[in-house]
């Protein structure tokens, strides 16, 4: 399966690549960096070292957006001041790759498009590179079979506003352009991916794997714990993006149901939540399938068994 990885990373969307750069299931054409959890240099810096940490120096790493396309700039709380826990991974040595995010996306796409070999995009952050490249480039809708996103928070309730998660609020027009797009959207929001809880037995039991790279990963995934017992019923941090890439890998380890999706981008209180209508209440056609239910002991054991590839 050809892939392309938009992300801003991020403990959770650097753990999210390792998976994804262990897989031979996946070929990984290219990581994009947008603006995120932490700043646009940053995260291209981090998905430049992430990449060399997985012993993949030749996957390109494009710098992106520094912004959301309107309203103020939102950084993540968890991940650190560099946003990899403060760890310092070692620098990597491959040269740095020419071309911006949203170039890249677009050549990307267009050559899938005129190929006939439409690819997946998966986002693991704001969609700020993605609605760009729309604007853009309205013709790469035909290179993409499906937009797989950590994006939105349905019954769950959000995490930076009571009822919007991050990756929706740092660019919410930005994810409804891409709702908008044509593409079918599989969502991936809290309502799934709090149930991706790394809780201390689950670290515990990657360390006692072995593996090159194990302990550094469990590291930060301790540092990533938000500790939120009364919200996540269980010590242990959320590994929110991981589920993306695990949806390629395993579907099966997962259940969601269609909806129409909208970002309410007005709301006094609920600007950024993402609006299902499963129903069909409004009589819109279904744009995303909502990810709501996961397979948590499934899903440890492939992503640990990945990571220990690594
Ligand atoms: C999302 O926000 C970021 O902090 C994480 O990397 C994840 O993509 C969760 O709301
Ligand atoms: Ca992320």
């Amino acid at each position: 399966m050809r892939i392309l990885i938009d992300c801003d990373p991020g403990v959770d969307d650097a753990i999210a690549l390792l998976l994804a750069l262990a897989s031979p299931e996946l070929e990984v054409l290219a990581v994009t960096t947008v603006a995120g959890n932490v700043p646009a240099e940053r995260t291209f810096e981090n998905g430049r070292r992430v990449v060399a940490l997985a012993g993949r120096p030749e996957v390109p790493v494009h710098r992106g957006c520094e912004g959301p396309l309107l309203g103020p700039v939102l950084r993540g709380k968890y991940s650190g001041e560099g946003g990899l826990g403060g760890s310092l991974l070692p620098e990597s040595a491959a040269p740095v790759a020419a071309g911006h995010s949203v170039d890249v996306l677009i050549a990307h796409l267009l050559a899938a498009a005129e190929a006939g070999a439409p690819i997946t995009v998966c986002t693991l952050g704001p969609l700020t590179n993605l609605a760009v490249a729309l604007a853009r480039e309205p013709g790469i809708v035909r290179g993409m079979d499906r937009i797989v996103a950590m994006a939105g928070a349905f019954a769950a309730g959000g995490n930076r506003t009571p009822s919007a998660e991050f990756n929706v609020l740092a660019d919410a027009h930005a994810a409804e352009m891409v709702l908008r797009c044509g593409v079918p959207v599989v969502l991936a929001p809290l309502d799934l991916t709090f149930q991706a809880l790394a809780t201390p037995a689950r670290v515990a039991d990657l360390r006692a794997r072995g593996g090159r790279i194990t302990s550094l990963a469990a590291d930060l995934i301790t540092f990533y714990d938000r500790n939120d017992p009364a919200r996540y019923g269980e010590p242990g941090g959320p590994l929110h993006d991981p589920t993306v890439i695990a949806y390629l890998l395993r579907p099966e380890l997962f259940g969601g149901r269609p909806a129409h999706v909208a970002v309410e981008l007005t709301g006094q209180h609920s600007f950024g939540q993402t609006v299902g209508d499963f129903f069909g209440t409004t009589g819109k056609p279904h744009n995303a399938t909502v990810l709501n239910r996961l397979d948590a002991p499934g899903f440890f054991d492939l992503l640990w068994e990945r990571l220990t590839r690594s």
